[in-house]
């Protein structure tokens, strides 16, 4: 099938994936002092060589405090910048891109892993910089009534601003070629959207516009310390079901567009309850996507239980959006893109995966189309 969209190059900026599907933001809740080690570089490297056209590192943290977890991924630290770097060239030297997303948890910060209970912390369990790590949020309104947040005064603000300006540079120099915005799923920048978690009376809250303020901020930092030739994607839970609707995102889309975003990345949920995996459809964030490619006239990035190679090819040729991520599906068969391109048919599959598989996987299908394939009662 030569005319596959999801296997079609796509270049952005001066950045060209050799195909649509992306590797979503996945946090592993496996680093220490927010540095990357062998899990990571496993993690990211099974995804660039099962043939992703983009592979996105989970959320990484701009500021030490921003970290949800004691095992969050940052970009505060050089050194940090420095451990990311065989991450990158390792991604890139398996023919994908490697990109990485910049979060920040604000009040949903200093909590147990989820398979931990995922609860707020209140106690300190032992860690020496227990105190810089408190959460802070817009406003003393917490996601759990445990765990208030300390909101940040007024003159607080453009520090926490330019903190993901300079992880933005870090992750330049890490050689990073595309940075995510994480503006969803509750965290920071979606708390000051939020009109239940921003309850503040100065220029960062009340209306519309006050509120989107430190999003579109955040924004300006970012495109200021990374390169213009290098593309940034915005991460929106484009509805959150506690007032933040598909309409208010439209309208951020068109303000960041602005400014310099080119992808958005749309999901759903998370500022009051869990964030919104325990879906009700295949495809339940589609709808997203299409509606901000539409009416904002940007390209976006769908999400959300999309799992099979002709569903995922579906949603790009009825425009619904340009790029296709997946995460746990991802985690079910990391050569997903591989499998994908096989069910579609697609001219040299194998070309998708590095020569170590490539030469042996292409020698054997040379045998194996001419033969039936083995029945359940083959031994
Ligand atoms: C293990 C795991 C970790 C995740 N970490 C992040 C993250 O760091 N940032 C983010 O924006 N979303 C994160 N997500 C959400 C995914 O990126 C994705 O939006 C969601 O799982 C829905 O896609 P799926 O149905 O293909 O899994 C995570 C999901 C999983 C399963």
């Amino acid at each position: 099938m030569a005319t596959s969209k999801l296997f079609s190059p796509l270049s952005i900026r001066d950045m060209t994936l050799k195909n649509r599907v992306v590797v979503a933001p996945m946090h592993q809740y496996s680093a220490v002092d927010g540095l990357p080690n062998d899990w990571h570089l496993m993690n990211a490297g099974r995804f660039a060589a099962g043939g992703a056209g983009l592979v996105i590192i989970e959320s990484t943290k701009v500021e030490r405090r921003g970290c949800g977890t004691v095992g969050d991924l940052g970009l505060w630290r050089d050194d940090q910048a420095e451990a990311f770097r065989r991450i990158t060239s390792f991604i890139r030297s398996c023919g994908s891109v490697p990109a990485i997303q910049l979060g920040h948890s604000g009040r949903k910060a200093r909590s147990e892993r989820p398979w931990e209970g995922g609860r707020p912390l209140l106690e300190n369990p032992g860690i020496a910089d227990w105190e810089d790590w408190q959460p802070i949020g817009p406003s003393a309104v917490g996601d759990s009534p445990a765990a208030i947040p300390r909101p940040l005064a007024r003159e607080e603000i453009p520090h926490v601003i330019d903190a993901w300006g300079r992880a933005a540079a870090r992750a330049d120099a890490a050689g990073f070629d595309m940075v995510e915005i994480h503006a969803a799923h509750g965290f920071l920048i979606h708390q000051f959207l939020s009109p239940k978690a921003n309850q503040r009376n100065d220029d960062y809250g009340g209306s519309d516009t006050n509120r989107m303020r430190f999003a579109v901020e955040v924004v300006e930092a970012v495109r200021a310390n990374f390169p213009a030739n290098k593309p940034v994607f915005m991460r929106f839970s484009a509805a959150d079901g506690a007032g933040w609707e598909i309409e208010n995102s439209v309208a951020l889309a068109k303000l960041v567009k602005e400014k310099g975003v080119d992808v958005i990345d749309c999901s759903s949920g998370g500022i009051q309850g869990a964030v919104n995996t325990a879906a009700i459809d295949y495809g339940y964030q589609v709808p997203y996507a299409e509606k901000i490619r539409s009416e904002a006239e940007i390209m976006t990035m769908a999400v959300g239980l999309i799992v099979k190679a002709h569903q995922a090819e579906a949603i790009l040729q009825a425009g619904q959006a340009d790029l296709i991520a997946l995460a746990r599906e991802l985690l079910h068969n990391p050569n997903w893109a591989l499998q994908a391109a096989l069910d579609l048919g697609i001219d040299q599959p194998f070309d998708l995966v590095p020569d170590q598989a490539r030469w042996w996987l292409e020698k054997r299908a040379q045998v194996t189309r001419k033969l039936t394939p083995p029945d359940a009662s083959v031994r």
